[in-house]
């Protein structure tokens, strides 16, 4: 019996430690890291400086409640404002997780719209498909049926439409009965699915016509993650709420949910708290994940890096894939078999001196690939081949 409640599918691996791409396990085998904990080591593991930074801060101060400010959270929310300046956002506030850091966006958005229009305009609309976290309300935002079972009532109030139908998009984001609406330019969980510039577009142009919150979840596919530091820069669009999480701290807990002018005065004090958010420690691993990131020669890297992972394997015209798709490195393949006895596959190639490679799946049929950033040419070719001779096991 486990100590652990059975809330995940496990791979069968312990790891003891980590190093850049590398992963190593208790019997000392080692695994390329193409996952990077879901988009959260996007600096690798024991990136040096992050190493430096939380140590240095931990000698000198872990906590302390959101009574006070501490130097290093100043900071930290300093450089992220500056990061998503370019999106539109003017302030933050600090939080833990993604779904923290949604369920701030949509008190963001009800109390907008209450104070400015009053009661019954409370409506949120988000699309099919979505991932927004686990939390109830988090839950009743995300999209997907899977995800609704056993866990009722929601909080009420959410509406889902299908990504890219513009008049669907049109007849949902009624004026009179909805405050905001939340969405992922381009959706990790379910599969790496970006919406399109003329939908985004349209999307921007009808909240503002109907002053209602745009409010982008960038906890995926932000912070760099598809070469321009918040993916809907790519789509020439503002956000009235943007939210980040995963690699926002290269591995230690942290969120964030940013206002722009329309947002940035909705919550006042009382309004909104966390005991974490804002931790010193998190935070100080943040300053180093956006002095590291946040420049347009290392974002430049993400996506000629993605570019050359996915042409790699387009090359291959493998018979057992059937499309590969991607932002920077944010990266899916649709395959013709299962995806998860791949993954398994991925693990029990280490061994016998060989490495074994760790990726992801979204979805049955689709493998996902969220490599660190900081990942060099040759660990990609090196993983590829792996990856090469994964599928070619699968076929046979
Ligand atoms: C787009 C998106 N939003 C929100 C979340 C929830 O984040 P967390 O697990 O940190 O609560 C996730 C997690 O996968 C996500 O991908």
């Amino acid at each position: 019996m486990s100590v652990f409640m059975n809330t995940y599918h496990r791979l069968p691996v312990t790891f003891t430690r980590g190093e850049g791409s590398w992963l190593f396990d208790a019997e000392g085998k080692k695994y390329l890291d193409f996952g990077s904990g879901i988009a959260v080591n996007c600096l690798g593991h024991n990136y040096p400086p992050l190493v430096k930074a939380v140590s240095a801060q931990a000698a000198k101060l872990i906590h302390t409640c959101n009574y006070y400010l501490s130097d290093i959270s100043l900071a930290f929310a300093e450089k992220l404002v500056a990061a998503c300046a370019k999106g539109g956002m003017k302030n933050v506030f600090l939080a833990n997780s993604g779904a923290e850091a949604n369920e701030g966006a949509c008190k963001i958005a009800r109390k907008y719209s209450l104070k400015k229009y009053g009661e019954g305009r409370h409506r949120i609309v988000t699309l099919k498909g979505s991932f927004h976290g686990r939390t109830i309300t988090t839950l009743a935002a995300t999209g997907q049926d899977k995800f609704h079972q056993d866990f009722g009532p929601f909080t009420e109030g959410f509406v889902y439409i299908p990504g890219g139908d513009i008049d669907a998009l049109d007849r949902a984001l009624d004026r009179n009965s909805v405050a905001g609406l939340l969405m992922e330019v381009v959706q990790g969980e379910s599969g790496i699915i970006p919406q399109t510039r003329e939908y985004v577009e349209k999307a921007a142009a009808l909240c503002a016509e109907r002053d209602i919150l745009l409010m982008f979840d960038e906890v995926q596919c932000g912070m760099g993650r598809t070469g321009s530091f918040l993916a809907y820069e790519q789509y020439g669009v503002s956000g009235d709420v943007t939210t980040l999480a995963k690699g926002i701290a290269g591995g230690l807990p942290a969120g964030a949910v940013l206002a722009g002018e329309k947002a940035q005065d909705v919550l006042g004090p009382g309004d909104h708290g966390s005991t974490f958010g804002g931790n010193p420690l998190a935070a100080a691993a943040g300053c180093v994940v956006l002095d590291t990131v946040n420049h347009p020669a290392f974002l430049a890297e993400i996506t000629r890096k993605g570019r050359k992972f996915m042409d790699t394997i387009r090359g291959w015209k493998h018979p057992g894939l059937k499309e590969v798709r991607g932002m920077g490195l944010m990266i899916a393949c649709d395959i013709e078999g299962d995806a998860w006895p791949v993954l398994e596959a991925g693990i029990a190639a280490a061994g016998n001196g060989k490495p074994g490679l760790l990726f992801l799946s979204a979805g049955p049929n689709t493998l996902r690939f969220l490599p660190p950033y900081t990942i060099s040419d040759a660990e990609i070719e090196e993983g590829l081949e792996i990856l090469k001779s994964l599928l070619n096991q699968a076929e046979s």
